[in-house]
């Protein structure tokens, strides 16, 4: 019988290279800083690394806006380095997930460069979405950028160019063949030189539709998108029920052309993810289909309250219909766009949580940092570097405070991350949470998520769905309790404020308080824990 594919149940580490670790002083993270930090890595327990972009960028968007999609930028490194540290990774058993951003380039991109000395209706201009005005001079349409303000901006000849994020990202021309092209190219560039999958940014984003019609309701439509802003559910569901420029039918014939190129690697076993934020939740599914991506990310728990019923649903939600196309769902708690699961649900909480998600069927993502329990960067407005903020007037705070970069040893800032001046301020309370101190804390949530990787390979790795035991619809749920059963290990969230006994054969082999009675049968899971039997 032919063996799991690695990246099924992989648990995959996300790495923003300019936060990981600085190996030349500058301030900020680079491609040695993370080869040289691999072993660190590696320990954890994880099957692989996703890196953030490092290609040659003016970095108005943390490297989401590429000039040179085929090269390294200089704050990062070079070629060799992102050789080196693919080899090494390899050395380790860590497969090396690159982050591909098909939705733009940068404005600094030579493409757009020429375009924007060429005539409308030219070629150089068909690669990106440059429209004429309306007759009264506005933008060829009401369509509002992600990151705040129009997503047009006028160039010298009166036309505009489109960008869904900031106007230092130009959104190309997916109905162009050189696009297709260029990107097919920068996949097997980035396959022949050892990457083992990609992120692929804005997955949904690349096929627009109706460009030349107004949205109704922009204003609306733009706050459905937003996390941050509360909605009424129904308000911004139908909003979200079809967005011009996301999740329209030919991404998928993409994303079929793409898998093609992937198989072509044969045993190398390339996968995709796609971060794809689609409404209603089933159209997710539809990009993992066999011949399209291998995984989507499932975003519900970075925004989920820490509540049983809630996560009972979308919990239970994703693995059905994931396996309505036959795949497996992904978790992740954090990532680069979002605030630290630490800072939003709390410290207990957050490893209650992380210990639950890894039990479950399907993909785990951590997001560096995550794994030190580390809260967002505590930050000054004028530290903020978030196009987002920028765009928005303050009124977005944006992402920043997740991006500061890790403490590792000592106790004051910069923590050993550099020995320079970190790009953005690391506060002092942080020296409670270097990778120094944690690893020789016994309760730390880094010797948690080590204990659990190690446990989670042993035991559930392979171990096929899930029996829900408490849960809203499953048993009679004590408030704030959920359970179930995989393979031989059953799982406790005791999410409410007070203790909980339960009955249950087998030995604790983990908890997230640290805390459990021995006792054979019943035991106690703590308010505000997680803890794995194995039966
Ligand atoms: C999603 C990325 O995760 C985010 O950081 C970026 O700003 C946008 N896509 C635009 O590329």
């Amino acid at each position: 019988m032919k063996s799991m594919p690695w990246w099924k149940e992989a648990v995959i580490y996300q790495i923003y290279p300019r936060s990981f670790y600085d190996s030349n002083g500058d301030g900020e993270g680079d491609l040695q800083g993370i080869t040289s930090r691999l072993e660190y890595v590696k320990s954890l327990g994880v099957d692989a690394i996703w890196l953030s972009p490092f290609y040659t960028s003016p970095n108005k968007d943390g490297g989401y806006d590429v000039a040179n999609p085929r090269d390294v930028d200089p704050r990062f490194g070079d070629l060799s380095d992102a050789k080196a540290l693919i080899k090494r990774a390899h050395d380790l058993n860590l497969r090396v997930i690159a982050d591909i951003v098909p939705n733009h380039f940068s404005d600094q991109h030579e493409w757009f460069q020429s375009a924007l000395q060429s005539q409308p209706g030219s070629a150089e201009r068909n690669r990106f979405h440059f429209y004429d005005a309306k007759a009264d001079g506005t933008p060829p349409n009401n369509w509002i950028s992600l990151f705040g303000g129009p997503s047009w901006t006028q160039v010298a000849d009166g036309q505009y160019y489109l960008h869904l994020f900031d106007s230092s990202q130009p959104d190309l021309n997916w109905e162009n063949a050189d696009v297709n092209a260029d990107f097919e190219e920068t996949l097997r560039f980035w396959l022949d030189l050892g990457v083992d999958g990609f992120r692929i940014d804005v997955a949904h984003g690349l096929v627009k539709e109706e460009i030349g019609k107004d949205h109704p309701d922009p204003t609306g439509l733009s706050n459905a998108l937003r996390l941050d802003v509360d909605m009424d559910t129904a308000l911004r569901n139908s909003l979200l029920e079809s967005v011009p420029y996301f999740d329209r039918q030919g991404v998928h014939e993409i994303y079929r052309r793409w898998r093609k190129i992937f198989d072509s690697y044969g045993d190398r076993e390339v996968m995709a993810v796609a971060e794809a934020w689609v409404h209603p939740p089933i159209n997710a599914t539809r990009y993992v289909r066999s011949d399209e991506l291998h995984q989507v990310f499932n975003f519900d728990l970075l925004t989920a309250p820490f509540e049983s019923a809630f996560l009972y649903d979308v919990i239970s939600r994703s693995i059905e219909l994931n396996a309505t196309v036959n795949a497996l769902p992904t978790w992740a708690l954090s990532n680069h766009d979002s605030p630290r699961v630490a800072s939003r649900i709390g410290d207990h909480q957050s490893r209650a949580l992380a210990l639950f998600v890894f039990a479950l069927p399907g993909s785990a993502y951590i997001f560096a940092g995550q794994e030190l329990g580390l809260p967002d960067g505590e930050l000054e407005n004028s530290d903020r570097q978030d196009p987002s903020f920028i765009r928005s007037n303050g009124e977005i705070k944006g992402r920043d405070g997740a991006r500061v970069p890790l403490p590792w040893s000592g106790d004051v800032p910069p923590f050993g991350f550099s020995t320079g001046k970190p790009w953005l301020p690391m506060q002092q309370s942080w020296s409670a949470f270097t990778v120094e101190i944690e690893k020789s804390d016994p309760s730390s949530v880094l010797n948690l998520y080590t204990a659990a990787l190690a446990l989670r390979a042993q035991h559930l790795t392979g171990a096929g769905v899930i029996a829900w035991l408490e849960s809203p619809s499953h048993g009679a749920m004590r408030e704030g309790l959920l359970a179930f059963r995989r393979g031989s290990i059953t799982v406790y969230m005791n999410l409410s404020g007070q203790d909980y006994a339960v009955e249950v054969e087998g030995q604790t082999i983990i908890t997230s308080s640290g805390d459990f009675t021995a006792s054979h049968i019943v035991r106690v899971v703590p308010a505000c824990s997680t803890m794995w039997i194995l039966n």
